[in-house]
């Protein structure tokens, strides 16, 4: 499994005022959003392209557009959908799936209490959009989804990672058989006794709409 850490000043300075407790939800969300745009860019280095003519006012070319089937951008839910709009700003031609993953808290295992995908992902290019990999089940889980129903290029996008999840996401998908890849702003220091990513930025769903 490739893994892209965006090291990039606008990153990290923009991941610092989101890991601050004192930022508020609205400041949150608009830089979660920030944060995924830039994040695409980098996640959509090997987004699938084919030639394409045009004339310009002087002169005929060969430029690019994006091939056919349009990538497919899975948000998880609920933390997931505060990166959507930031990734569908750069690619506004993607569909959009959606899977709703909770992590129950004590013995920190994903459990799916929503899937909206098409049937098939054949030939398609998926996008999962996940603020926090802490332990890496709820993404394990999304991307056996994926595979399951045939998609077969995946890139994981994380604003943060844990090494844990890190490792356990490389040991489980090691027999894909497709490429994934993970692309993340930061891989902080570990997990704490409670499942929590140090430094981290807390709860991401709790922090993007309040605790429920
Ligand atoms: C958070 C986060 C990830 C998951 C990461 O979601 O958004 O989906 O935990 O943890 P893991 O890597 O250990 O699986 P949570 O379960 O809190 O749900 P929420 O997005 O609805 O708040
Ligand atoms: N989920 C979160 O929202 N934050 C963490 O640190 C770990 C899992």
């Amino acid at each position: 499994m490739r893994v892209h850490v965006a090291d990039h000043p606008l990153i990290a300075h923009k991941l610092t005022y989101l890991r601050d407790k004192r930022t508020d939800s609205p400041t949150f969300r608009r830089l979660a959003e920030e944060l995924m745009t830039l994040l695409a860019y980098e996640a959509t280095r090997d987004v699938r392209v084919e030639p394409f003519e045009i004339e310009t006012p002087v002169a005929p070319t060969t430029g690019i557009k994006l091939s056919n089937p349009k990538p497919l951008i899975v948000p998880i839910l609920r933390a997931g959908l505060g990166m959507l709009e930031g990734m569908v700003r750069l690619l506004p031609s993607a569909e959009v799936g959606f899977l709703g993953m909770q992590r129950n808290e004590e013995t920190l295992e994903a459990i799916t209490y929503a899937n909206r995908l098409p049937d098939d992902l054949s030939g398609r290019q998926v996008y999962v959009l996940d603020p926090m990999l802490a332990t890496g089940g709820s993404m394990v889980d999304a991307i056996r989804f994926l595979l399951e129903r045939g998609a077969d290029d995946i890139t994981a996008v994380c604003l943060l990672a844990a090494p844990e999840g890190i490792a356990h996401l490389e040991a489980s998908l090691a027999d894909a058989g497709v490429p994934v890849q993970l692309v993340t702003g930061s891989i902080d220091e570990r997990l704490n006794e409670l499942g929590y990513i140090v430094p981290g930025l807390g709860d991401a769903g709790d922090r993007l709409y309040g605790v429920v």
